[in-house]
């Protein structure tokens, strides 16, 4: 696997590969990988012959200094899961690299951005299309992978390349989980030992939520369904659970419209905040 820290030199390796018309499968990331991770760089080697992967704690998508700073970094691990999931090149800048001190464009989605995500970390997502953009600019990928864990993000990307025309195709990847159904994350690395176990009430409450919807419980008794099971435990607290539309995020009043849903929230869990989300 090739490194690079530098566009510049990046650019010009790529560069052959953009000739060749080799097709490039691009996966953005933070770092401190994991299975889900693996599965985004599998799917891209599987329809591509050139997969390329960045490493960039980015800062500009933290509306929080303290969770950038705890965020866990481990980039001697992440070169080792990369080289042994057959990655081609790993981009690894660091922070001057990507950003200049004068961060004039900012993004703004409507009612996208406002919601869930956007409303609880404002600035967000103006953040994540931002460095997406600069990402895209410089590895000029055929395909970009994405996880469905986070499909408020996947839908504002999608947006983004929409409205400015990036010539890239995105996909989005299942969910991967523990066997006890927790989706894997970063984060998960900061929950204590002791919190560990209750972490499972996230993906546990979508699960069971799910089933009551289509067995016709309202929207509203869900939620309320949901908090409940949040309340058993002085560990986790709900941030916010909601059931939208998959393609636009508005709220779903009944399960039984013809627009497909899903549900979609966010809790603190000993203190770390971890999302989860399932299509109904
Ligand atoms: P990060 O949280 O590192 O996630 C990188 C990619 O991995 C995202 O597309 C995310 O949805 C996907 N992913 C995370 N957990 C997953 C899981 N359990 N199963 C499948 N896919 C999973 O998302 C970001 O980084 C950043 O916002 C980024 C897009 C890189 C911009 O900075």
């Amino acid at each position: 696997m090739q490194i690079f820290r530098e566009i510049k030199p990046l650019r010009a390796f790529l560069v052959e590969k953009w000739r060749a018309g080799q097709k490039l499968g691009f996966v953005p990331t933070m770092g401190a990988l994991h299975q889900g991770h693996l599965t985004l760089i599998a799917a891209s080697r599987a329809g591509h012959p050139f997969t390329v992967c960045s490493v960039f704690v980015n800062p500009t998508q933290f509306n929080n200094a303290e969770d950038f700073a705890r965020y866990p970094r481990n980039l001697e691990r992440d070169v080792e899961m990369l080289e042994r999931a057959g990655c081609d090149v790993l981009f690894c800048p660091e922070e001057a690299e990507m950003h200049s001190d004068s961060q004039y464009l900012k993004f703004d989605f409507g009612h996208l951005d406002k919601v869930m995500e956007g409303k609880f970390r404002p600035g967000h997502f103006s953040g994540v299309a931002q460095v997406v953009s600069k990402l895209f600019h410089i590895v000029q990928p055929d395909t970009a992978y994405f996880g469905q864990k986070d499909w408020q993000q996947f839908v504002i990307i999608r947006t983004l390349v929409n409205e400015l025309k990036f010539n890239v195709k995105l996909q989005a990847v299942e969910t991967v989980r523990e066997p006890d159904g927790l989706a894997m994350s970063s984060r998960n690395e900061r929950l204590l030992e002791a919190h560990r176990k209750e972490a499972t009430v996230l993906s546990r409450c979508l699960k069971d939520a799910r089933e009551q919807l289509l067995h016709g419980k309202s929207v509203e008794d869900v939620k309320k369904n949901v908090l409940d099971s949040f309340n058993q435990s002085e560990a986790v607290k709900l941030e916010y659970f909601e059931v939208v539309n998959t393609e636009n995020l508005t709220p779903i009043k009944s399960v039984g419209d013809a627009d497909r849903a899903i549900l979609c929230m966010a809790a603190y869990v000993g203190g770390v905040r971890l999302i989860d989300n399932m299509f109904v």
